[in-house]
């Protein structure tokens, strides 16, 4: 088969762009550590207020890492202020109480839809303490501009045993 180098040129750039494609993907899964949140666990928006876990929105220290569970509302994010350790796993759990928020702490691979009807749950570990803005990143309404909470990511205790 005679292909005119044109033709040739075209087929290789294709080939390239389909491999750059699936590259980009598997970078950001494997080197930047994105993964799709879960969104398999349901919940009844209307009772999250009073839901045994979600009614009261907490930050657990465990053994193997931490746990914060926070839902989204029009127009906050409770609780507010999140503080965890640096350089340990962090476990979010979250749902919203009303509309469809989103959930980005800026400058983190942490970013996730909080929909209601469903949990949210995500791991990631933050290496440099600091404070974090976690804004909406979902329009949900009038007041989605002014929807911010803050992370706090403190130093691993110095002298601790690992
Ligand atoms: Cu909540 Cu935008």
């Amino acid at each position: 088969m005679n292909v005119a180098l044109y033709e040739k040129i075209w087929m290789w750039a294709a080939g390239g762009l389909i491999v750059a494609f699936v590259a980009t993907v598997l970078g950001g899964a494997v080197g930047s550590g994105l993964q799709p949140p879960s969104h398999v666990e349901t919940i009844d928006p209307t009772k999250v207020f009073t839901d045994p876990q979600f009614g009261h929105p907490s930050v657990t220290l465990g053994p193997n890492g931490t746990t914060v569970v926070s839902f989204g509302m029009m127009f906050a994010f409770n609780p507010a202020v999140i503080r965890v350790p640096a350089g340990k796993p962090v476990t979010f759990r979250m749902t919203s109480a009303d509309v469809t928020h989103g959930f980005l702490i800026v400058g983190t691979n942490a970013n996730t839809m909080l929909v209601p009807g469903y949990v949210s749950q995500f791991t990631t570990t933050f290496r440099r303490p600091g404070e974090y803005l976690i804004v909406c990143n979902e329009y949900c309404g009038l007041g989605h501009h002014v929807m911010s909470a803050k992370l706090i990511v403190e130093e691993e205790e110095k002298g601790a045993t690992p």
